[in-house]
């Protein structure tokens, strides 16, 4: 466990620090460290915050975070040294999916606040010198949308073709799976038309059709409207699963086992990539993700290969999917994937690098340990490691200040309409329920979606109403407030480590290779730029580790770590990371 001594880093980073605030998102350091650098854009180098409205800071006591909330809360947003916000949906909703079912894309859900709210929010932010990226839910819309209305509502509306109908004349449709189904199935029928229509996710998320130019042209439109307002860029939801064969073809069986590959590869997805840069993106100096970027590294690259003109970076799950939440996966294994990843990209294309977000547990309960004795260097090492791998960072809110998964034992605590239909499922087949709830409490997205926790006062400072989803009971221990007191906190240590990003450039741009690769303990990487060298390593572990990297640490000057008497050689204390420059 730490001591309350201050050692020489913490001192050097309060002065740094200070010394921050005034600063540009890019700092002149990186400005001029970087000048050689081909292919910089400033997406590279920003720091972005995901922040999930729904739990950031609920301002009118309803319970349920909003805008308001958030624009309160503006100085700690710029406090951390973040350069852009993700928004998860803020538009008007039925919140069957929390926001991801949107019934007007031109509207802020009433919950949330107001047109007004969102320009002083988009201002509030700007004048900060931080941007902000928008989701974009186009593979689907809500069912309560006007399309969807209009368009369920006869066979010849013209609004028939904004959506995928199967009429019932021909017959069942072609099986395919859901995520969110109760039964699994994407086909739901509809009364009023005698048809089925298609919903890879919810019944009330009705899959949009793409193969309809006029409904691109809608969303191009919606685009150009929130881009013209100022907003920087774009996350697309799902958008990989944007186009379809309209012939839907028989899939062979098994084939929801290797979804990606069936519904992530549709035959025109990268025509409409292309259209949407040519009608939109281009326009404007922005960044777009597009969430998930198919099955591999091949089939991400086209997405982000500059010469094709289509997204900024690639967000894959395969480093967030790996070992499928066994709390001892193989950590050799873990480093392939990331190393796979990094050296696919290495002379073109660029990544995002993220362990958490809304639809996974939290990041510290999922690839480390969130146990009260070492729920901190832990968090710290995972963010080095966020911090210090090629690619942009995606940080997500809560886990600044270490925030752990909840662990609902009783399914009446979980709000996801994922776990509370796939709860429904198992139970529809008799199948084990309790062992489905357990198995919840490690991987349920809820776990990652609870308030924000600000303070020890009640419901966490988050709000003065009922929230709604409960607040973790460790928010007195684990709080915003009482991590500001404490150099030391897991808080401080990622203002620190966002710092030393923006002051080398090398973790930006720099080469990365794998040491020591086959250590079952320690992931060691060095990161190098135009004669700079730095050295990580992260023991993942709760016991001693020792790397062997070769190379004599002696000579080498340590930037950074997260214990306050870090260890000197390559032997590592549990959980514990450090950052050398060579
Ligand atoms: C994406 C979102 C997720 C949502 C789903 C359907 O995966 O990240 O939260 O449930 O799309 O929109």
């Amino acid at each position: 466990m730490q001591t309350k001594l201050l050692p020489l880093v913490y001192i050097a980073l309060a002065i740094s620090l200070a010394g921050a605030s005034c600063q540009s998102p890019v700092t002149s350091n990186m400005q001029a460290a970087a000048d050689s650098i081909p292919g910089r854009k400033w997406w590279k180098e920003a720091i972005i915050y995901q922040l999930y409205p729904r739990s950031f800071k609920d301002s009118d006591g309803d319970g349920i975070g909003d805008l308001k909330g958030i624009i309160s809360k503006l100085d700690y947003l710029k406090s951390l040294g973040i350069d852009a916000v993700w928004l998860n949906p803020i538009y008007a909703s039925p919140n069957f999916d929390n926001g991801y079912d949107i019934s007007d894309y031109y509207s802020i859900s009433k919950q949330f606040g107001t047109m007004e709210d969102f320009d002083a929010l988009l201002k509030g932010l700007h004048q900060r010198g931080i941007k902000l990226v928008m989701d974009v839910v186009v593979n689907h819309s809500s069912s309560e949308n006007e399309w969807f209305r209009q368009s369920r509502s006869s066979r010849s509306n013209p609004y028939r073709d904004y959506y995928h109908w199967w009429n019932a004349e021909r017959g069942k449709p072609t099986p395919r799976w859901s995520f969110f189904d109760v039964n699994s199935n994407a086909w739901k029928y509809d009364t009023p038309t005698n048809a089925y229509y298609l919903h890879y996710f919810a019944q009330q998320q009705p899959d949009l059709n793409w193969e309809n130019q006029k409904l691109r042209q809608e969303i191009y439109k919606m685009m150009r409207f929130w881009l013209d307002k100022g907003v920087d860029g774009f996350r697309m939801d799902a958008f990989q699963f944007v186009s379809k064969d309209t012939s839907f073809p028989v899939f062979p069986p098994g084939y929801e086992k290797d979804i990606i590959r069936y519904y992530g590869a549709g035959p025109h997805l990268h025509d409409y990539i292309q259209e949407m840069d040519r009608e939109v993106l281009s326009k404007y100096d922005i960044m777009t993700v597009a969430e998930g970027a198919g099955s591999s590294p091949a089939d991400a690259m086209k997405f982000v290969d500059p010469s094709r003109h289509e997204f900024s970076m690639a967000y894959h799950f395969e480093g967030v999917g790996y070992g499928n939440y066994a709390p001892d996966y193989d950590l050799p294994g873990l480093k392939q994937v990331y190393s796979r990843w990094d050296s696919s990209f290495e002379s073109k294309g660029w990544l995002s690098i993220f362990l958490g977000n809304h639809d996974q547990p939290r990041m510290v309960s999922h690839w480390a340990n969130d146990t009260p004795p070492f729920r901190d260097m832990a968090s710290k090492m995972l963010t080095t490691f966020i911090m210090t791998m090629r690619g942009t960072p995606y940080y997500y809110y809560g886990d600044e200040l270490g925030m752990t998964n909840i662990r609902f034992d009783n399914i009446e605590d979980y709000r996801d309409i994922e776990t509370i239909n796939k709860y429904r499922h198992v139970k529809q087949l008799h199948g084990d329920l309790k062992q489905f709830l357990a198995s919840r409490k490690i991987s349920a997205r809820d776990n990652g979606r609870t308030p924000f926790q600000w303070d020890s006062t009640a419901h966490a400072g988050f709000s003065t109403g009922t929230p709604w989803i409960k607040v973790n009971p460790n928010y007195k221990t684990v709080n915003e407030v009482s991590e500001e007191q404490d150099p030391t906190s897991v808080l401080n240590y990622f203002r620190q480590i966002v710092k030393l990003r923006k002051d080398h450039p090398v973790l930006v741009y720099g080469k990365y290779v794998l040491l020591d690769k086959d250590n079952p303990g320690i992931y060691a990487y060095t990161r190098e730029l135009n004669g700079k060298k730095l050295l990580v390593l992260l023991n993942f572990k709760s016991k001693a580790a020792t790397a062997n990297t070769g190379i004599d640490l002696k000579k080498a000057t340590l930037l950074l770590g997260n214990y306050v008497s870090p260890s000197k050689g390559e032997t590592l204390q549990p959980y514990e990371a450090v950052i050398y420059q060579l």
